[in-house]
Formats: structure tokens, C-alpha cells, sequence
């Protein structure tokens, strides 16, 4: 069976004993223990070595060879017992009423994977197509149609435990904790306490994810929080509390508190760069004062369309000045190419030369636009001061953005940024978005740990008043916030006075 499809990590014996020590400090004695995806069983090892005496053992696989080795393993202990099963194909709610009142504990490490993933590898361990009618489709029933299956596994196990007495302890990607506390917290299903113990996935599996002990003490309660852990040791930290809001998730509920008057409306858009999807062809670096492209070749075009361009890891890494080049074919998304013929000869020719890759690029943005299209372009990415940031680095750092010879730098399509029309606005700006404050306010709303922490909806809430309120420069932030969306096409001007919050 192939280990990238079927998430086939087997949690080592020391992590294992690490949860069964945590598990056994609550006052909470399972009288059933079940693994879904037991593997070869170690959980189970583990749980019987604690509770022996109490408990029945029951554990799940789906594949041939770990179903007979661990039946193997557990032949001669009581009350164990493996069964072979596709989680997928199985009616875990009928199957858990079945146990009345007992105290039930779900434990294990349910599969990482993703279903995308699954699907570019032709792999089928998903919930089935019939599955997906009878429950309306996942999509209609998360609003997505991307998710880890652990997502799915958790959610279908949690509806089925809501109404018992019982605990749900399973290792998960963080962020499968989130999205399967988010899918309830919003629907208002009450599912009781949650916390999650952040553990060393590099160390124990080999993968570099922010993953934790996921545990869910069923109840009526409706708290939507969760309480973050630093380990499972005895020395733990409580490092922060993550819920909803007001209908948002807050990544940090008690800082969130402190710095929620930050919290409001961004009057200036936040944009993301250029999308062009044909770097070899569009991006350019200097080299022995000749401009070369991705396959290395040397490139003789008019300066006319080329831009200096600066990437996520420039951005993220405070870097400004340009190591590559992009040719900027367009103004505006959809205006006409044909120009450049006769404006720019020699571009014309080498765009025409590598029309076969120009045209075959994969997105359906492309069809059916003028040729060598690009996106993410307007009025606003000309503006010669920016205020930008990488959504792909984990530290929340500001950048003033300054023209290169006279000519606007572009970003690419991983950063964001906001335009500005004057240097001095420009360093306003990226002094108070580099403020403590600020930072604090941001890292109250956003998880670090997403593979885009950073995005436009987190952005567009920076209350840009409210911040200057703070510093006590208002004057000076109102005649910049008063133009601030001239630049945008299409986008209201709205003008910022004492007393009005744009909440
Ligand atoms: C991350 S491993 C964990 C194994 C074991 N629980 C442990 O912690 O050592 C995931 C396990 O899920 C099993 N698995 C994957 N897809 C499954 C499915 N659809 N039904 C049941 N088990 C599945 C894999 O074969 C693998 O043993």
C-alpha cells in the first residue's frame, strides 16, 4: 500500500506513552478504548499497559498486512480485539450508540494526507462518491472541496461522540484541529472542552508541520475555545487560547482583548502582485550588464515593459533591491497587447517567440484574454511608494517600497501591498505597521502556522485610523487616509474624520 495515500506514519512507543501519561491525569477512566486507524497497534499497546483492567480494546486498520500483524500481536490479550475496516465505509454514529453510557476514548493518529494530494498520486482512500451524495458532498458540507482526510475523520467521529461521555484524543496538524473546531464552533454545535499539545513532529515523524494532541472532552458546554499547550510533559505552558469572536477566529483570545480597537476597516486596498505564471519567459535577471531569462538565455528587448520586481523572499527578508526583472505586457487586466508591436518591436518578437508556453499556460484566467495577458495589474501597481509584505514568511515585517531608477517596482503574487503617493506617506506608513501594537493586533487574529498566514482578509481589517489614533498623529494619517483609495480602480475615496469608525 503506498504510505503517502494511506498517511502511513506509525506513532513511536515513547510518543505514544507520552499521551496515555497525559490522558491518564484527568479523572476520566475509559471503559472502552478505540483506535480507528490503529496500524500496528501502538496506541493500543499503550492504553491496555494503563487501563487493563477496566477496559475493552478495539482497533480499526484498513490494510491487509498491519490488520494481521496486529491481530497477531494482540492474540493472546483479553479483551483486545483488531478489526479490518475502511473508515470511510463504516457508520461510526450507529456504531458508538451501541455503547450506551460507557466512557468511550478515541484515541490514535488518524492519516495526514490531503485530498489533493491523494488525488495526483490516483489514489482512491477518500470517503466514497456514495458517501458524498448521502451527505450532500463535502463540499456542501464544509463549504470546500480541499481538506486533509484527518479533517473529515475527526468531524465524522466527533458527530458520532457529541452526545456521549467520552474524549476524543487524537495527534493532527494544528491546523485539521482548527478547521474541525471552526466547522462546529460556526454551525454552533455544542462539542464541549478542547486543547490541543503542541509535540515535535520533525522529531517524531519526520515532517515539518505545527501538529499537537488533539483532545476533545465531550460535553453540553459550548465554549468555542481552545487552550494550546507546549508539550505533553509535565512542564507544560499554557501558551494561548484560540475561539471565536463575534463570529471570527481569533487566534489569540486574551491579546485579541488588549488590541481589538485595531480591529476595524482599512480604507487603503491591499492588493496582491503580478501574476504571470511563466517566470522563464516574463522574469529576467542582469548578468554581465545582458538580460538573461530562465533558460538562459540572453535577452534583447526595449526597456519599455520591463519593471524591476521583488519577490516574497526579497520582501520577507527586508531585502529592496531588485534581483529580477518582469515584463509588465499591460496596464490593466484585459487591455489590448497588440500595442506593443509597434511601441516595442524587439518585446513583440520575444514574446511571440515563446508564444507556445505564453499560451499554455494551465489557469483558466488566461482564456480567452489578449495574448500574454497578466494579472494582478492596475493603476495601483505603478505607484512609485508602496508599503508591502510577504504572505509566505512567518514574521509580520513591513516593507517601504521605493522606485528603482525612476521605474515602480513590481511584487509578485505571494506578496501584499498598499500604494502610496509620496515617500514621506510611505514611511508613515510602514513606522506604524511595524509598531508593537500592531504586530500584537496581528498575531491575535492570524494562525503562524497556515501555510498563508498573511492574506488580503486580514489585511483589509487593520483599522489604519484607529493606529495613527494611537500614535497620536490622526492630522497626519487624515490627509493620507482622505486619498488613499483614488488610486484603486473603481474603489470609493473615503474620507476619515475624528469620531467616525468604519467597523
Ligand atoms: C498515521 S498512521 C497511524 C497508525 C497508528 N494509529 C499509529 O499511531 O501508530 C495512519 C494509519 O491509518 C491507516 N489508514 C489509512 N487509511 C485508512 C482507512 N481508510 N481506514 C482505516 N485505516 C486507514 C494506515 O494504514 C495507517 O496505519
Amino acid at each position: 500500500m503506498n504510505q503517502v495515500e494511506f498517511g502511513d506514519f506509525q506513532t513511536p512507543s515513547k510518543l505514544v506513552n507520552e499521551v496515555i501519561e497525559l490522558l491518564s491525569k484527568k479523572s476520566f477512566l475509559p471503559d472502552v478504548v478505540i483506535e480507528p486507524t490503529c496500524g500496528l497497534g501502538n496506541f493500543i499497546d499503550g492504553a491496555y499497559t494503563k487501563w487493563s483492567n477496566t477496559s475493552q480494546f478495539i482497533g480499526f486498520e484498513i490494510n491487509d498486512e498491519y490488520y494481521n500483524t496486529t491481530t497477531k500481536r494482540f492474540s493472546n490479550y483479553d479483551n483486545v480485539e483488531i478489526k479490518q475496516q475502511n473508515f470511510f465505509t463504516f457508520d461510526w454514529n450507529l456504531y458508538l450508540k451501541k455503547f450506551n453510557d460507557k466512557k468511550i476514548l478515541i484515541i490514535g493518529n488518524p492519516p495526514w494526507v490531503n485530498n489533493s494530494k491523494i488525488g495526483m498520486i490516483g489514489g482512491e482512500n477518500l470517503p466514497k462518491k456514495s458517501n458524498f451524495q448521502k451527505l450532500k458532498g463535502f463540499e456542501a458540507k464544509m463549504g470546500k472541496a480541499n481538506f486533509d482526510i484527518a479533517e473529515w475523520i475527526i468531524i465524522e467521529l466527533s458527530e458520532a461522540m457529541k452526545t456521549s461521555p467520552g474524549i476524543l484524543a487524537l495527534l493532527c496538524k494544528n491546523s485539521t484541529a482548527r478547521k474541525v473546531l471552526t466547522y462546529f464552533w460556526e454551525k454552533n454545535i455544542p462539542i464541549g472542552k478542547s486543547s490541543l499539545y503542541q509535540i515535535d513532529a520533525k522529531k517524531d515523524f519526520n515532517v515539518s508541520v505545527d501538529a499537537s494532541l488533539f483532545i476533545i472532552e465531550f460535553t453540553k458546554e459550548n465554549t468555542k475555545q481552545a487552550s494550546v499547550f507546549s508539550s505533553l510533559s509535565e512542564d507544560k505552558k499554557l501558551l494561548y487560547k484560540f475561539g471565536m469572536y463575534k463570529d471570527q477566529l481569533i487566534s489569540n483570545l486574551d491579546n485579541y482583548q488588549e488590541y481589538s480597537y485595531l480591529d476595524g476597516f482599512s480604507n487603503y486596498k491591499w492588493r496582491s502582485g503580478i501574476k504571470h505564471d511563466a517566470s522563464k519567459v516574463m522574469e529576467l535577471t542582469i548578468k554581465d550588464d545582458k538580460l538573461i531569462n530562465g533558460f538562459g538565455d540572453i535577452v534583447d528587448i526595449e526597456d519599455t515593459y520591463i519593471y524591476p520586481l521583488l519577490k516574497s523572499s526579497d520582501i520577507g527578508n527586508g531585502r529592496i533591491s531588485p534581483r529580477k526583472f518582469v515584463i509588465i505586457t499591460q496596464k490593466k487586466v484585459g487591455e489590448d497587447t497588440e500595442i506593443i508591436k509597434s511601441t516595442a518591436p524587439k518585446t513583440w518578437q520575444y514574446l511571440n517567440k515563446h508564444i507556445l508556453k505564453l499560451n499554455g499556460r494551465k489557469s483558466s484566467i488566461y482564456k480567452n484574454r489578449p495574448l500574454f495577458s497578466i494579472f494582478g495589474i492596475g493603476d495601483y501597481s505603478f505607484s512609485k511608494w508602496k508599503v508591502g509584505i510577504s504572505a509566505l514568511y512567518k514574521n509580520i515585517e513591513f516593507c517601504m517600497i521605493p522606485p528603482y531608477h525612476e521605474k515602480s517596482m513590481m511584487l509578485d503574487d505571494t506578496c501584499y501591498f498598499i500604494s502610496c503617493h509620496s515617500k514621506e506617506e510611505a514611511e508613515y506608513w510602514t513606522t506604524l505597521l511595524n509598531s508593537s501594537e500592531m504586530k500584537k493586533f496581528l498575531n491575535s487574529i492570524l494562525f503562524i502556522d497556515s501555510k498563508r498566514a498573511i492574506t488580503v482578509d486580514i489585511l483589509k481589517r487593520i483599522d489604519m485610523a484607529s493606529l495613527s489614533r494611537k500614535f497620536g498623529s490622526f492630522e497626519i494619517a487624515n490627509k493620507y487616509l482622505t486619498f488613499a483609495g483614488e488610486k484603486s480602480l473603481g474603489q470609493a475615496t473615503f474620507v476619515f474624520e475624528e469620531g467616525i469608525k468604519y467597523k
